[in-house]
């Protein structure tokens, strides 16, 4: 008796199982269902977030890989600057749109010394632009310019100090020459006073 009855259940059960009706009735199993489904939803979901991140992350890789690209183009947007030193020897770079010619001649082992590093505190960038044309190109010194190029040796109408000449598209083919000699303050008996 009481086998036929488990049995019996076990049939009923089965039914459920295979042919997706309740034996509870039909609210209770519109809310089990949906209890049921709940998680596999959440869950699909979460998958679904899961992939738009992915998606989010590829795609917005994409957008950085094209910004890094459109950089890298407009890194290579450079002029040509021929620096002659003091044998008239020429050397012909290519300077970056936005770089000091005291930079690019250190870049490219070009000896102009550059003490202060560009702080204006120094005349050893000292550049004398050889043509008139692209002197005029120029923005004009500044004050602080002027004071530290009147300290520079061989001094002429067109000189300029490197670290304030910066790259633009009007000066592609300036030449700069390098001045013999630069004043260095410690060599002409300048004595820095401590701190
Ligand atoms: Fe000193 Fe240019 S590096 S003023």
């Amino acid at each position: 008796m009481l086998g036929s009855r488990a049995s019996r259940i076990g049939l009923l059960v089965l039914k459920q199982l295979t042919t997706g009706k309740s034996i509870c009735g039909p609210r209770l199993a519109t809310r089990s269902f949906t209890q049921f489904l709940q998680p596999i939803y959440h869950q699909q979901s979460g998958t679904e977030l899961f992939r738009g991140a992915i998606f989010q992350k590829h795609h917005q890789f994409s957008t950085t890989t094209a910004s890094t690209s459109d950089q890298g183009i407009e890194q290579e947007e450079t002029i040509s600057v021929t620096f002659v030193d003091k044998d008239g020897d020429e050397k012909n770079i290519k300077v970056p749109i936005g770089m000091s010619m005291l930079e690019a001649a250190h870049e490219n082992d070009i000896e102009l010394e550059g003490a202060c590093e560009g702080s204006l505190a120094c005349s050893t960038c000292h550049v004398i632009v050889m043509d008139m044309e692209y002197y005029n190109k120029l923005e004009d010194p500044t004050d602080e310019e002027n004071d530290m190029l009147d300290l520079a040796f061989g001094l002429t109408e067109t000189s300029r100090l490197g670290c304030q000449v910066i790259a633009s598209p009007e000066l592609d083919g300036v030449r700069l020459a390098i001045p013999a000699a630069t004043r260095n303050f410690a060599v002409d008996g300048y004595v820095p006073k401590p701190h």
